[in-house]
Parts: structure tokens; C-alpha cells; sequence
């Protein structure tokens, strides 16, 4: 039995998880406008991973036989002021969403809901990944494109475009 406040937690983080596909297809849109290919479909590819997340946790909650409640994704316009910044961004959002994740299994934690500690192992191991994710294309980033070695950008959005 999930507690009132780890319903409301996890109702939270289905807004979250749908607002992180939101920010995705932003940056997609951005680097379609920017002509990088490869880029866009790295990011729309990251946005459908989000969807995912806020479906596991909608089915998780019905599972256990509670509300979904859908609640307004925030609409923001962003502007990028340069290539790299969806990128750093990305990375702070991401260590965002793990503090959240953090949150909700302390409460799991705290109330001894042991299964409901066994479903987010799954979301610390996959905010693992996109931190890391996250990190090593800034890492590309800073080799390929800003130490300026031959046609870095080009190269780099061409290798984006093989996530499947
Ligand atoms: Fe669903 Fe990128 O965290």
C-alpha cells in the first residue's frame, strides 16, 4: 500500500518525466533549426525515453491502485545561445531528476515499502546512465568541436545519429 504522500511524489514525477520529454523535443527542434541531424535525433530519441518513464510510473501507480493525476506541463520558451548549451543543460536537468527520484525512495524508505524500493532501483540505475550520458557528450563536445580538430561538429553529429 503506497502512502498518500509517496502517491503525490510519484504523481509529481509523472509531470516531471513529461516535462523532460517536453525540454527534449525543445532541444530537438533547436538543432533541427541549427541543421544538425544528428543532434536532433539524438535529443527527439531522449524525449521518447521520457515518455517511457512517465508511463512506468503511471502503470506502476494503477498497479497499485491509485489516482493518476495528470497536471499542467510548465511551457517555457528557451533559448539557447549556443550549441553547447542544451548540453550543460541537459546534464543539470538530469541531476535534477535524480534528486527527485532520491526523494520518492526516501519516502519508500521511510514507510518500508520494500516493493516500491525494488521499483525505483530501476530509475537510480537509468538516472546513473543519463548523468553519465549526459557527461560524456559534453565530453565529445569539448573535444571534437571546441579544440577545433578538422570537421569535429561534422563528425560528431553524424555518430548521433546511430542511437537506436
Ligand atoms: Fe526520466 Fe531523463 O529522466
Amino acid at each position: 500500500m503506497l502512502s498518500q504522500k509517496l502517491i503525490e511524489l510519484m504523481n509529481d514525477q509523472i509531470n516531471k518525466e513529461l516535462y523532460s520529454s517536453y525540454l527534449y523535443v525543445a532541444i530537438s527542434n533547436y538543432y533541427k533549426e541549427q541543421n544538425l541531424d544528428g543532434f536532433s535525433s539524438w535529443f527527439l530519441f531522449q524525449a521518447k525515453e521520457e515518455l517511457e518513464h512517465a508511463e512506468k510510473f503511471m502503470k506502476y501507480l494503477q498497479e497499485e491502485e491509485a489516482k493518476v493525476i495528470l497536471k499542467t506541463v510548465e511551457v517555457k520558451e528557451f533559448n539557447f545561445k549556443d550549441l553547447k548549451e542544451p548540453l550543460t543543460f541537459q546534464l543539470a536537468h538530469e541531476k535534477y531528476v535524480t534528486s527527485l527520484i532520491e526523494t520518492i525512495y526516501e519516502e519508500a524508505v521511510n514507510t518500508k515499502n520494500y516493493k516500491t524500493q525494488l521499483f525505483l532501483n530501476w530509475f537510480i540505475t537509468e538516472q546513473a546512465e543519463e548523468e553519465d550520458t549526459a557527461k560524456e557528450l559534453i565530453r565529445k563536445y569539448e573535444l571534437l568541436v571546441e579544440n577545433k580538430t578538422g570537421n569535429g561538429l561534422y563528425q560528431l553529429d553524424e555518430s548521433l545519429k546511430s542511437r537506436k
